[in-house]
């Protein structure tokens, strides 16, 4: 087999720099002539009480980046100074600053000191990150408020925890873009992650699991470490209160009822069946014993939930107790998600229980559940907010809604006037791929800063006067397959940028080819502060295409961003074009690899089927669409599953049939079938393949039918039948309805290919 190495690089020609980088976009701003320079000698004057504070945080942010700090005092001074005040400025949302740079001072004045902390996040932005004792800002004059009044990050420190150095750094990373608040998803089935003293056990066995599965869900085996970690009380308080001189609201999440497998595995009688073990698939790669209560070591949603009875009430109101004294915050997060009603269906205590209380079902039980809970929590002074499972059976009287399974829980929620989070899963998932080609594993989904950009929180179907219940957004950060640090940084960075200003900036001022142009700016502070971030917004888009004549391929190279494209030839030459081209594959040879963005390249590999003519019996799925029939003769073969679905065509439930007109009779030695499974994401092996071949494309005769093949994940399905012919004809069978027991059981199976082999 011959393989040809395709590689284009992408060169980035910046056109100078825009003036000014501030993200998130100012509502007003004007430029003025000269600048101001901050000096050794320059002083902050604090004429506001309580802006001490706003003022170390600047002496701070002077000592790392230039080396020096500044004098502070109370008393004004007629030039050379950073003066910090509070204005009474007409905005209906707290948090709006207006700033004059001119030549003797800075002016800074907030609303709130919340707005001058923006403001001082805005002069930040402007001070140049050099080592220097002349640091020169641009002279303007600048109003600034935000447009909607919760902006909100997430961060789930259960599947993998994070120590309070990170999490302080992540408060950091959100109080730069005006963020001002911090969802920590501090429990869930593979951890507990804070300490209550009550339950001692909750940290002690709950924070703890004994291994961890390799790779993604279902695993490919179990890693085997005792991993965990929580936050002892000391240190939630260092965290909150971190947050709070950053203007930051922490909003705890203690999940219920679902996501409960941490705290049953400490406290069994959580549970409606505290005796039974908890439930593990056979084929679940598991480390230590199968039997007891445990905390989870994979993925997904489990079964055993938190028990509606006296004992889980009087245990979670207790929890609640100790969570209410370490959390100021308006709200709590109750979860609320993702609650699988099997235990209760069984469970004759949760049947009476439904009987007496004249529930409907046992989605009223959920209701029920998260309405005692309401009650605890509204009587202690505070409000829930919750996942928009809650809005099921029946939304709590006071409750607020993050509506993450799309905008319609949102929409919903806002029509019954309850307040809205809008956090879908499709703009503001930041574990979802940023790249179309990402070398790590991620939960899938491709979600590109463009897509955040564009992401606008008040859904269009909203009438103005329900629009008003729409508090803002939060991206969400799932850390099943973000073990470390610098991961976040890559999932979350540049996305945050763009979702600070989708948030923050007025609608009208919210402008892509403008953000863009900053984009070099902001890239070169997170090179500058060492932060890690994903290049894919340099990333070209290739598509695989037919020649006209059906006897080669042709890959077209697309940049998304108008910038000039270069390709270097095998022949030494060096070509540029403009924003997109078109290559014939075999001329193309290995390019050395410089420049900004990741080097794109691709493996294409030949045989007597690719790039022919080739008709699909059924269209693919419409979530699995590839590029057509002609992915299957591309020349592209998947070796990395899910995580490039442009690559395979997918069928759900039905059977895969292809005839390739190979353009002229030819002997023929082998045909062969790609396919994967992946039983996790219900993708199934096919239940058979037939291979078949004719010379008129009318009557085919049947050269081989395989049911079987011993490999595992990629899947080969080959015939060696000889013979002659001018058209293959391959049909793949469906696996049918997944079986009891697995993941996606009772459903119709996936079946994936991604390429037809002849030789
Ligand atoms: C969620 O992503 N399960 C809220």
């Amino acid at each position: 087999m011959k393989k040809y190495i395709v590689l284009a690089l992408l060169f980035i020609s910046y056109n100078g720099l825009a003036q000014l980088n501030i993200v998130p976009m100012p509502a007003e701003i004007k430029l003025g002539e000269g600048s101001f320079i901050i000096s050794p000698s320059t002083k902050i004057v604090v004429l506001g009480g309580n802006l001490n504070k706003i003022a170390g945080l600047l002496n701070e942010y002077l000592n790392t980046t230039a080396g020096f700090s500044l004098k502070v005092q109370s008393t004004p001074a007629s030039s050379n100074a950073i003066v910090l005040n509070f204005e009474k400025l007409d905005h209906p949302i707290a948090g709006a600053y207006t700033m004059n740079i001119g030549s003797k001072e800075i002016y800074i004045a907030g609303d709130n000191e919340a707005g001058v902390f923006n403001g001082l996040q805005t002069l930040l932005q402007l001070i140049p990150a050099t080592k220097t004792n002349q640091l020169s800002i641009p002279q303007l004059t600048l109003k600034d408020y935000p447009r909607f009044a919760y902006r909100g990050m997430h961060l789930d420190v259960a599947r993998h925890f994070f120590p309070v150095s990170f999490i302080k750094k992540y408060i950091d990373y959100l109080a730069a873009y005006k963020f001002n608040t911090f969802h920590w998803h501090l429990t869930d089935d593979q951890g507990w992650r804070i300490e209550i003293k009550k339950y001692p056990k909750l940290t002690a066995v709950g924070g703890f699991r004994n291994g961890t599965i390799i790779g993604r869900y279902p695993g490919t085996g179990n890693d085997s470490i005792h991993y965990g970690g929580f936050y002892t009380q000391e240190q939630i308080k260092e965290v909150v209160k971190y947050a709070a001189d950053r203007y930051i609201d922490v909003i705890p999440e203690i999940e219920l009822p679902g996501h409960a497998s941490a705290a049953i595995a400490a406290y069994p009688q959580l549970s409606c069946f505290p005796n039974e073990d908890t439930k593990i698939l056979e084929s679940t790669p598991w480390a230590g014993r199968r039997n007891g209560k445990q905390v989870q070591q994979t993925w997904g949603v489990f079964e055993d939930v938190f028990c509606p009875s006296e004992f889980t009430f009087n245990f979670l109101e207790n929890v609640m107790d100790e969570v209410l004294l370490l959390f100021p915050s308006k709200y709590i997060h109750i979860g609320g998600d993702e609650c699988p009603k099997e235990a209760w269906k069984k469970s004759a205590f949760c049947q009476k229980l439904i009987k007496d209380k004249k529930l409907k079902d046992e989605h009223g039980l959920q209701s029920y559940f998260i309405q005692h809970m309401e009650k605890y929590i509204n009587g202690k002074g505070r409000k829930i907010i919750g996942w928009d499972e809650i809005l099921e059976g029946g939304l709590a009287p006071n409750a607020t809604v993050m509506s993450w399974r799309g905008e319609e829980g949102g929409i919903e929620a806002a029509k019954q006037n309850h307040d809205v989070v809008m956090t879908p899963g499709g703009w503001v998932y930041f574990d979802h791929s940023q790249s179309s080609s990402d070398d790590s594993v991620t939960i899938g989904g491709y979600t590109p800063l463009e897509k955040v950009y564009g992401y606008e929180p008040v859904p269009a179907k909203l009438s103005g006067d329900k629009a008003i219940y729409i508090l803002g957004a939060q991206a969400n950060v799932w850390t099943e397959y973000i073990k470390n640090e610098k991961k976040i940084e890559y999932m979350i960075f540049p996305r945050l940028a763009a979702l600070a200003e989708v948030l923050w900036s007025p609608k009208e001022q919210r402008d892509w080819k403008n953000f863009e142009k900053r984009l070099p700016a902001i890239f070169e502070r997170y090179d500058q502060q060492k932060t890690n971030y994903s290049k894919a917004y340099y990333e070209l888009k290739a598509t695989v295409l037919p020649t006209a004549d059906f006897n080669g391929l042709l890959w077209k190279l697309e940049s998304k961003y108008d910038f000039p494209i270069q390709m270097n030839f095998n022949n030494g030459d060096s070509v540029w074009t403009y924003k997109n081209a078109t290559l014939i594959t075999p001329s193309i040879f290995v390019a050395n690899a410089t420049g900004k963005g990741t080097p794109l390249s691709q493996t294409f590999s030949f045989n007597k089927a690719t790039g022919k003519k080739i008709t699909l019996a059924t269209e693919p799925n419409k979530s699995y669409p590839g590029d057509g029939a002609f992915t299957l003769v591309n020349g592209v073969q998947n070796e990395k599953a899910l995580s490039r679905s442009r690559e395979f065509i997918g069928f759900a439930g039905k059977d895969l049939e292809a005839v390739i007109d190979l353009l002229e009779s030819q002997p023929i030695n082998q045909i062969t079938l790609h396919t994967f499974e992946q039983t996790g994401s219900w993708i199934y092996r096919p239940a058979s393949v037939s291979f078949y071949s004719s010379e008129n494309g009318t009557d085919f005769i049947l050269l081989e039918k395989v049911d079987s093949v011993n490999e595992k994940r990629h899947l080969h399905y080959s015939s060696n039948t000889k013979t002659q012919a001018r058209y293959i004809k391959v049909i793949a069978k469906n696996y049918g309805i997944i079986p009891t027991g697995q993941p996606g059981s009772g459903n119709p199976a996936w079946l994936f290919a991604d390429e037809v082999e002849v030789k």
